[in-house]
């Protein structure tokens, strides 16, 4: 079996600072207290979701219980708090992404609809023929999709930069893929397929060197490692709520305002308006211009719970943690006669992504449910990752906040049950 990681890698990490209280942590997560035909529930499938912690619930129902009313709308209290609420959080999302200003922060669905709206607002208007977008080889297809139905409409071509046997960007060949037809460069922060750490910050200045402006898709990111889009230098920069632990069906859209001020709109209807006649619209200003109707206003107070909620604990440690958990897997798999690791590469946030000799992934994930492990099988929603390594699909492990070493060794031991069922 190939690892890149230092097998003693764990042993070396810093000591967690000492407010890294991990069974407060578990604490906090009501889900975390239930068996599955009898056994602990063992939650590995951080990067498809992640768990909610009782604050983020308890902000979503208090607002329900208390305070439910639109936003921006009514002259009453209801609304006046609801507001006070709403754009309490896209503060909080400004300060946790360090933008510059939180005109800059944009709510949407999730991370896929952020992208969506870059290629309808942002490129869509001024592509021709002939120019050219350029994405990675370890995107997940919402990275992928949506450029090429661009492309497809504008006559334009998706470039995509290859990656090695590590799951690593080439930088080389990613550079000479720069040309003067590449109008935007759309590459992710951390591949959920392979765990990849992309070196995001070398990446947009080359293309800022050359003019290109750049979307990060942080959507495997945020949860995991302090972001900065400032110091990121990144134009665009993409999350969802429900991998920050908090809810699903919001996200968030960074910008650039001076390229959010030159975008049109993506959506026409309530709150994006300055006037309508029937004979014109006019539109809002930053960032209502991009969010029409009756927003998400439940699951944005919760996605700002849960900011708050990491703040606190503090991404940094939250890093170190899973750096740790990651570590000692990669170690214990190591020692697995047959497993071999897909995605190896030397910088790597919290994702196990692996092959048993002869057995299916699908298979592995019935068996290690069968014992309360929850991890993913398929082909994570990045079928060309799967392609690039000739396989149909991983079976793969990612790591949160309240994840332990016990719970990497009730996988480890899931593995060896599933070589001795499956022969
Ligand atoms: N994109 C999510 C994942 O990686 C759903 O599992």
């Amino acid at each position: 079996m190939k690892t890149a990681s230092n097998p003693s890698d764990h042993k070396t990490t810093q000591p967690l600072a000492a407010e890294f209280n991990l069974l407060q942590i578990r604490q906090d997560f009501p889900v975390l207290k239930q068996t599955i035909r009898g056994k602990p529930l063992v939650y590995l499938d951080n990067a498809a979701t992640t768990q909610k912690p009782q604050c983020v619930m308890d902000a979503i129902v208090g607002f329900y219980a208390f305070d439910c009313s639109n936003v921006h709308r009514g002259v009453h209290e209801l609304s006046r708090r609801a507001t006070e609420s709403y754009e309490g959080a896209r503060l909080k999302v400004q300060k946790f992404l360090n933008a510059a200003e939180s005109r800059e922060i944009i709510f949407v669905r999730g991370a896929t609809e952020g992208i969506n709206l870059v290629a309808h607002s942002f490129l869509r208007p001024t592509l021709q023929p002939g120019d050219e977008i350029l994405i990675s080889a370890m995107e997940h297809h919402s990275n992928i999709v949506p450029w090429q139905m661009l492309c497809e409409e504008r006559g334009a071509i998706l470039r995509v930069a290859p990656i090695n046997d590590l799951g690593e960007l080439i930088m080389e060949a990613f550079e000479q893929l720069l040309s003067p037809r590449t109008r935007l460069v759309a590459i992710t922060h951390v591949s959920n397929a392979l765990g990849t750490i992309t070196p995001i910050r070398h990446i947009i200045s080359l293309a800022h060197g050359k003019g290109v402006p750049v979307l990060v898709d942080g959507a495997q990111a945020v949860a995991h490692m302090p972001v900065d889009v400032q110091e990121l230098d990144c134009d665009f920069y993409v999350f969802s709520g429900h991998k920050l632990y908090g809810p699903t069906g919001i996200g968030v859209l960074y910008g650039n305002s001076e390229l959010l001020e030159k975008m049109v709109p993506f959506q026409g209807g309530g709150d994006m308006i300055s006037s309508v006649t029937f004979e014109k619209t006019t539109y809002n200003t930053l960032p209502y211009k991009f969010e029409a109707g009756t927003p998400n206003i439940a699951a944005t107070i919760g996605l700002g719970a849960a900011i708050d909620y990491v703040s606190a604990i503090g991404l940094k440690n939250i890093a170190a943690h899973e750096h740790q958990l990651l570590a000692y897997a990669t170690e214990a798999f190591a020692r697995i006669p047959g497993v071999r690791l897909i995605g190896t590469a030397s910088k790597k946030a919290a994702v196990l992504s692996f092959l048993v000799d002869g057995v299916h992934p699908h298979d592995i994930g019935t068996i290690l449910d069968q014992d309360g492990v929850a991890i993913r099988a398929g082909h994570h929603c990045a079928q060309p990752v799967m392609a690039r390594f000739g396989i149909p699909a991983t079976t793969r492990a990612s790591f949160g906040v309240y994840n332990t070493t016990a719970e990497i060794d009730a996988l480890v031991a899931g593995i060896y049950k599933v070589k001795e069922i499956m022969g």
